[in-house]
């Protein structure tokens, strides 16, 4: 039976890139020992370091005024990281929130600037949108914007780039949506994300950030929280995670291989089209996103009778469909279609969705 892992991180790898794994273990490209062993100074490692950081820039048509760091300590981490590095104490900080995430970044900035959302946050029940707003409040002096273009657990995603005025720093959250599709780095002051959703594993954290504002830190921020000290040492101050920073590499080596993010963006719509146009003409699921604000890499769906939740998690379970199980916050069930998901995987779930309903409706 084929299994397909729809976990929402840590999410499914590509097969190839498993097998790779596999391979290298023993004698990681003829050094006679696994990439674990070897030192993050060793030429070999450089190599890989240097390999990484140019299939980025190929995959993203990255810009030179733009720095790629990689960090420790999650996408959480980031949270303390951006106002850190890019806010004074008593400068403003405007944040989006539209769900759990954006929720959760505006509150440890709080810790170290200004922080404000754009409009409040009200939710007694997970968004189903983008809610309405404008830029006006933002002033010259807002130290940067920050949004989280892809909700995680709510399943709401931006399609467009917010036009923030005064050219205030724009800085992304994209733990759940990088490279997912071609990205306009220039929109942007800085984006990060965390990789076990679709660079490869956890322990490791992209961060690219353009030059100018990496000069905004003061002198007082803690050596491994500032992203200079990435950014002067190409992220080898320390002793980083060699391990996920080596499945990265082959991680970005596959996508190239399968055509790069014009081509992850095709097949991306084409498999959440296929399970949200399966939803839509069902009275057993319901999705109630609105169609445009929805995301292509978290899709969460509930069953019109919730008392079968267990039975469809066990039986989906048994069919080989793995992590549908939805957020503790928001209940329900979710499908992760992160890049390494096959259309095969999406229209797996679709047969076992429409039997159940058989069985079940
Ligand atoms: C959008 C988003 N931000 C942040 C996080 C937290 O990431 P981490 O556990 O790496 O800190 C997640 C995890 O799912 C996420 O989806």
């Amino acid at each position: 039976m084929r299994i397909y892992n729809f976990n929402p991180g840590p999410a499914m790898l590509p097969p190839a890139v498993k097998q790779q794994i596999a391979e290298d273990l023993p004698n990681w490209r003829n050094t006679g020992v696994s990439v674990m062993e070897v030192s993050h100074r060793g030429a070999e490692f450089r190599q890989l370091v240097d390999e990484t950081e140019d299939l980025l820039r190929q995959l993203l048509g990255l810009p030179a005024n733009y720095r790629i760091l990689f960090m420790p300590g999650g996408a959480r981490q980031q949270y303390s990281m951006v106002p850190m590095n890019f806010a004074r104490p008593d400068q403003q900080a405007v944040y989006f929130v539209q769900g759990h995430w954006g929720k959760d970044a505006i509150r440890e900035a709080g810790k170290f600037c200004r922080a404000r959302p754009l409009m409040p946050y009200v939710a007694d029940r997970p968004y189903a949108q983008i809610p309405e707003h404008n830029f006006d409040s933002i002033t010259p002096d807002t130290a940067y914007f920050h949004y989280t273009p892809n909700e995680t657990l709510e399943g709401i995603e931006w399609h467009h780039y917010p036009d923030v005025p005064h050219d205030v720093p724009v800085v992304a959250d994209m733990t759940s949506n990088m490279l997912s599709r071609p990205l306009d780095m220039t929109r942007f002051g800085a984006i990060y994300g965390s990789a076990q959703k679709n660079l490869g594993i956890a322990g490791i954290t992209l961060g690219i950030v353009r030059e100018g504002l990496l000069d905004r830190a003061p002198e007082n921020v803690p050596l491994m929280l500032d992203y200079r000290t990435y950014a002067n040492s190409q992220s080898l101050h320390n002793t980083p995670p060699t391990f996920p920073w080596y499945v990265a590499n082959l991680v970005l080596n596959w996508l190239k291989r399968e055509g790069g993010l014009e081509a992850m963006a095709a097949r991306n719509q084409k498999k959440s089209a296929l399970l949200y146009d399966f939803i839509d003409g069902s009275d057993f699921y319901h999705n109630p996103v609105r169609s445009d604000h929805r995301s292509r890499m978290n899709v969460p769906f509930w069953l019109a009778d919730e008392s079968l939740n267990e039975r469809f998690l066990t039986e989906s379970r048994e069919a080989g469909l793995l992590g549908l199980k939805g957020h503790r916050f928001v209940g329900g069930m979710r499908a992760s279609l992160y890049n390494a998901m096959p259309m095969e995987g999406v229209q797996a779930l679709v047969d076992f969705m429409r039997d159940f309903e058989k069985r079940h409706g």
